[in-house]
Formats: C-alpha cells, structure tokens, sequence
C-alpha cells in the first residue's frame, strides 16, 4: 500500500488490536496449531433458532429490498418497546434509530456532533475503537483513568475535573468492555448530578452488554437514573451480545430526535439501512420471550467462576469477580520481570499475551489495548472443554516462568 495515497485522518487511526490478536490466531489455526482463543468479544452460543427462522422466513418471504434509512416501522416499533418495557424510557419514532451494529451507530452519533477541538472523555479501560472513532472525526479524547480499587467505575470528581468548555461527550460503557463493571443507580446518580452541571456534554451510554449481567448486580441506564438528561443522552444497544447476533450486525439506538436525525443523514449516505433480513430478526428477538437468558447467564457464570478459580492458581495474576459482560480482566504486574524458559524476560502486558499465545497457545488481549497496561483481558465465553482446556494450559504456561 502506497503511503501517499492514505488519507492523513486514516494515518491517525490503528488498526484494531483485537482484529490483529485475531490475524495472529488464524494464522497459526492455518498452520495447524490448535490455538484456544480467549480474545474474541463474543458468545458461543449459537442465536436461538425462533431467531433464525425469523431471517429465514425474512428471505423466503422476499423482504430482501431496501427499507427506509432508520429501520422498518416494525423494527422501531420494537425498539420503542423495549425501551419502555427492560428501561422505562419512552422514545417516540424519531428518537430512535437501527443500524449496521452498535459500532456503526456510535461512529455515527461521533462523526455527526464532533469536530476539530472538541474533546470526548473515555474511561480507561475503555473499548478499543472509542478512541479511534473520536480520531476519525478529528476530535480529542480526554482518558480519565478509572482504578482497579474504585471496581474500574468513573468517579464524579474525576469527571468533574475532565469536563471543560470544549467537551463534547462522555462516554460510559456499563456493563463495561473490558473489565465487566456494573455501575448501580447511586454511582450514576453522582454522574448525572456532575452532568447536569455541564449543559455542553452529551451522553453516550454504550449498553451492548446489558442482558449479561451478574446478581447481584443490577443493570440500570443513566436516562432511566436521571431523565433531566434525555435531550442529551444517546442510549445504544443492539443485539449481537444479549443475543448472539454478532454477524447479523443490528445496532439501535434512543436519543434527541435532532441527533437521530443527525445520525440517519450520515447514515443515508454511507451504508443506508441495515440488513433488511437482520431488521425481521430483531423484531422477534425483541419482541419475543427471551427467557432462554437465564439459562446463557447461568453458563457464563459457571465459567466466569472458572476463570476465576484459574487465575487464583497462578502466582502473579489477581482479579476481582466481573459482575458483568464475558470477560476477566486480570492484572499481571506480578508477572513482570518474569523470565520464560526460552530466556526472554517479561516486560510488558504484550509480551505476557505473546507469550500465552507462543507457549499455551491460548490467545488473550493485552490491557494496554484498552488503556489500562499491567492486565489481560480474558473472554471467557466459550465452549466448557475448550475453557477446561485453556486454563490447564495457562497455568502449565505460568508454572514454566522463573
Ligand atoms: C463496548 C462495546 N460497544 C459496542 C460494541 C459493538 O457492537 P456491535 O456488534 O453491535 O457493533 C462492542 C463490540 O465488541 C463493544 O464491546
């Protein structure tokens, strides 16, 4: 690739670090290596089949054509109703919006409202492709660090003190991407008390993980904390990890009809409306009875436990229960200075990941990634066996360090 032709707003961006983990772990399955992959953020589980006879019925009923820009009326009407009936918000039509993913929607909402000299606060650890996005859209992202003793949870005063005239948004992720923080309705009362302070801030609560959250905690959104901040909050969910629909690509999204407006204006003249066939999908995954989310939580708490009993093994490595999402997120600073019996000494999270992936050929991600170095991020959602399996491997691995 020809560096002269790459647009210098591109030139700022990395590529993502999980996407290249993922190269890394194809590669060396096509070399022949039976490599356990512990960094992808996504369930197992397959999507339920009364989902995927929606899609399929979707195609043979020949609704295959464009749709309007936003979503069909159905999908809204969905979506409006599952805002009223899991978060007691109520959106009208044009509050909301469907797309290509979360992802697409959060990019969306940034390109849309940001530009050279405003400023995003992201808590650290934070999901790798905030940052990038805010880039994108030539903003500046303020990373107010969160502490491992404060439950990895952003704290008012910090935040009061990362919010200037120029701040544009905040971003809070709960239940978070990588540490599996839960926020409870008195933390983002504290929030929502700084942000009602700062009318220059708009709010975007990334809620993808709401349905994989542990009791005892309780998911709540900040809208539903504090509804004095609805014109400015921009609440997105989607169903790739409540649902296992992560290929399917079906974000949604509740805010200001003049951001959503916004939204759909980038939205039409990019990737138009999602899937048409993904759209008939969600309305049944909203609509319809998702009980089988007890049984996925009960799983994903058994390995979640798992993962914890395997990382108490190790000496060097420490986390405390994530209440939510699928991952664990470990810290390693007792693993620096380490020495593997290849001779190489440990320095960094990066080479603790490399080094997993070289000798258990177990394949985790490093925290720097998320803004937080010193820890791991461990997905542990996948199949028991494997899970079995990749524990065994990481603890025989951390036994051979000197
Ligand atoms: C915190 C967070 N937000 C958003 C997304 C994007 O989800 P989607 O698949 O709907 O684009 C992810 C996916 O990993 C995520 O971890």
């Amino acid at each position: 690739m020809s560096a002269e032709f790459i647009a210098p707003r591109l030139r700022r961006v990395r590529p993502s670090p999980t996407a290249v983990i993922s190269d890394r772990v194809r590669a060396l399955s096509a070399a022949g290596v039976d490599v356990i992959n512990l960094g992808e953020g996504e369930l197992d589980f397959d999507t339920p089949d009364h989902i995927k006879q929606a899609g399929i019925d979707a195609i043979v009923q020949g609704d295959t054509k464009y749709t309007a820009v936003a979503g069909t009326a159905a999908l809204k009407k969905a979506i409006i109703n599952k805002f009223a009936r899991e978060n007691q918000l109520n959106y009208q039509e044009n509050e909301v919006i469907a797309g290509s993913g979360a992802k697409q929607l959060i990019f969306n909402a940034l390109l849309a409202t940001v530009s050279a000299g405003k400023e995003v606060i992201i808590p650290a650890p934070y999901w790798v492709s905030y940052p990038d996005m805010v880039s994108l859209a030539d903003g500046e992202s303020r990373i107010v660090p969160c502490k491992e003793q404060d439950g990895w949870k952003l704290q008012a005063a910090d935040l009061a003190a990362a919010i200037t005239e120029d701040t544009r948004w905040l971003i809070l992720n709960s239940p978070n991407n990588p540490t599996g923080a839960v926020y409870n309705h008195q933390e983002l009362r504290a929030l929502a008390d700084v942000l009602l302070a700062a009318p220059q801030v708009l709010i975007m609560a990334d809620d993808i993980y709401e349905h994989i959250c542990h009791p005892p905690a309780q998911f709540v959104t900040l809208a539903q904390v504090e509804p004095r901040l609805l014109d400015r909050i921009l609440t997105v969910n989607g169903v790739s990890k409540g649902y296992s629909m992560t290929g399917w690509r079906l974000g949604y999204a509740g805010g200001p009809a003049w951001l959503i407006a916004a939204m759909q204006i980038l939205q039409s003249q990019s990737t138009s409306n999602p899937s048409s066939i993904s759209q008939a999908a969600t309305v049944v995954a909203l609509q319809q009875d998702n009980g089988f989310l007890a049984d996925w939580r009960n799983i994903l708490d058994k390995r979640r436990q798992k993962m914890m009993a395997c990382i108490a093994q190790i000496d060097g490595l420490s986390a405390d229960l994530p209440p939510g999402a699928f991952y664990v997120f470990a810290n390693c600073a007792g693993m620096m200075g380490k020495t593997t019996p290849q001779g190489v000494t440990l320095n960094s999270d990066v080479d603790f990941v490399e080094y997993l992936l070289d000798a258990a050929h177990v394949a985790t991600l490093h925290g720097s990634a998320f803004g937080a170095a010193s820890y791991l991020r461990i997905a542990y959602a996948i199949d028991d066996q494997r899970l079995d399996d990749a524990c065994e491997r990481i603890v025989r691995a951390c036994a051979a360090l000197a």
